[in-house]
């Protein structure tokens, strides 16, 4: 991960830095700013209670091709809190025991973006209820909300070819061939271990801070500690490779 502080980024200048290190996505769950098909806002009011990205993961890891990349740039922040979270999955897989590692290696998973997005979601009805976010309605999301593809519990990075922990409860709906029920103990497992705070950096935002991470090995959680408060972020991803 990388952080620079004190940046004036308009959208377009921060989409063309995220374009120097390859194509730019789009997410399909939020609507970009009018301005950049590639950049979307992501903001709490004041008055909302839930903030978006506020529980462990990567980013879009139920997509086929997941982002390599997250570029997060902050508009306004509150006067404290709403630092985020990064984890290391790299270094916490490798403090695994072999025997828990040869089982892991060998398991893929059903990732979903059902558990959030989905109709029962943590999201669904964000935008309706609180006006918070950028979320989007209608039934082309709705349909989106329930795909599923596989990937493997267990990534190797491409281009470091080091292994990392990849699943996480809120995108992985279930290990192959398991139920959900049987595999929440493994996905809290791990989401626990991953977050020991040795493998764990803390982020203070101020207004413009940008941070840039590999979104293949890092996971992050955004704190939702400033009730009462405004945050507004700008984000763009960097198209990904399918998980080995
Ligand atoms: C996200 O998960 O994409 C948002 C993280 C944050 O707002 O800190």
């Amino acid at each position: 991960m990388l952080f620079f502080r004190d940046q004036e980024l308009s959208p377009a200048a921060q989409a063309a830095f995220g374009a120097r290190f390859g194509d730019l996505d789009v997410y399909p769950f939020m609507q970009a700013l009018d301005e950049h098909p590639n950049v979307i806002p992501i903001i709490k009011e004041p008055e909302a209670k839930l903030n978006f990205g506020g529980g462990w993961h990567t980013d879009t890891s139920y997509l086929e091709c997941p982002p390599m990349a997250t570029l997060l740039y902050a508009v306004e922040v509150p006067e404290e809190g709403g630092d985020t979270l990064f984890a290391d999955a790299a270094a916490a897989w490798d403090d695994l025991s072999a025997g828990m590692r040869a089982t892991l290696e060998g398991l893929a998973g059903i990732y979903s973006p059902k558990i959030v997005h989905g109709p029962d979601g943590a999201y669904a009805d964000m935008a309706a209820k609180e006006q918070s976010s950028s979320a989007r309605g209608g039934e082309a999301q709705s349909t989106e909300a329930e795909s599923e593809v596989e990937h493997p519990l267990i990534r190797t990075h491409p281009e470091t070819h080091r292994k990392s922990i990849y699943c996480s409860k809120y995108h992985t709906d279930r290990i192959k061939g398991w139920t959900r029920e049987e595999s929440l103990p493994i996905l809290e497992f791990l989401m626990q271990h991953m977050t020991r705070e040795q493998y764990v950096t803390r982020f203070r935002w101020r207004r413009g801070s940008l941070a840039m991470w590999d979104n293949r090995r890092l996971f992050h959680h955004a704190l939702n500690d400033y009730q009462g408060q405004r945050r507004h972020m700008h984000r763009v991803i960097v198209r990904g490779d399918r998980p080995r």
